[in-house]
């Protein structure tokens, strides 16, 4: 059984095993069998939450905004199979969960204005390929939600998804990958952040993502905040305080 989610590593994988005269009848991929992938992508959670920084991160900053009484909602702007949605729902369980995401992986006009950066961190890596994140379903990340009547999805591309909403926040997670929609995410939230809340940058440390970093730099100039940002010590988020 195969869970690789790349089209093109999956043709390799069919090749070798061919190679290896494996019969192919018995080979199956996860991706392209929707009734397993809906299965297993919304039972296994690939971050422990014993174990994972981040998560262990994200449960004691609810608890301190919980203590500290703090008012907002919260969201994620880049969702996938809501593995790390689980937990901001699970953790922030009075709390409304806004959840952004074009369930079909990158924008191809983002990944246009990614290349046209002209970083070559990013050309070269698995992320200039377009097939990243193709797997991700709104069923599969329903089924993982624990509290499901909390959380109002939206479906599309990020900022136009966010139309309309006019709401306050005391955590946000934005993990779009890409420059442009990280700086739109900066341009959205920032503004409706509490006063000591937090939007957490992922792949701020990823070197092949160059575009994260280039957001928040991009974001401070434009808007001429000097952000209150602070690593949390998993190797790849970013903590902006407001
Ligand atoms: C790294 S994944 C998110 C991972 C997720 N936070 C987790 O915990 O597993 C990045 C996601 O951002 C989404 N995305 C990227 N750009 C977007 C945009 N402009 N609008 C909406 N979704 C976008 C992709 O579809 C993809 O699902």
């Amino acid at each position: 059984m195969v869970s690789n989610e790349y089209p093109k590593d999956r043709q390799e994988i069919k090749e070798q095993l061919d190679t290896l005269s494996v019969d192919q009848n018995k080979v199956i991929f996860l991706v392209e069998e929707s009734q397993l992938k809906n299965t297993v992508f919304s039972t296994i959670n690939c971050y422990d939450e014993k174990t994972d920084r981040r998560v262990i991160w994200l449960a004691s900053f609810a608890q301190y905004a919980k203590s500290a009484a703090m008012l907002g909602n919260v969201a994620e702007c880049g969702v996938n199979c809501g593995e790390f949605a689980y937990y901001i729902n699970k953790y922030f369980a009075d709390k409304k969960l806004y959840l952004f995401d074009t369930f079909d992986g990158f924008a191809s006009k983002d990944l246009e204005a990614e290349r046209s950066l002209g970083e070559r961190a990013f050309l070269e890596s698995r992320f200039n390929t377009g097939d990243s994140f193709k797997v991700a379903s709104l069923d599969i990340v329903k089924k993982r939600m624990p509290h499901l009547q909390k959380c109002e999805f939206h479906v599309g591309y990020f900022p136009a998804s966010a139309e309309g909403i006019d709401d306050n926040f005391c955590f946000v997670n934005l993990d779009t990958d890409l420059y442009q929609p990280i700086l739109a995410g900066l341009e959205f939230f920032f503004p409706k952040m509490v006063s000591g809340g937090v939007i957490l940058v992922h792949d701020y440390f990823n070197s092949s993502l160059p575009g994260v970093q280039k957001a928040i730099v991009d974001f401070e100039n434009k808007s001429g905040t000097r952000l209150h940002k602070f690593p949390i010590a998993d190797y790849c988020s970013l903590a902006i305080v407001k």
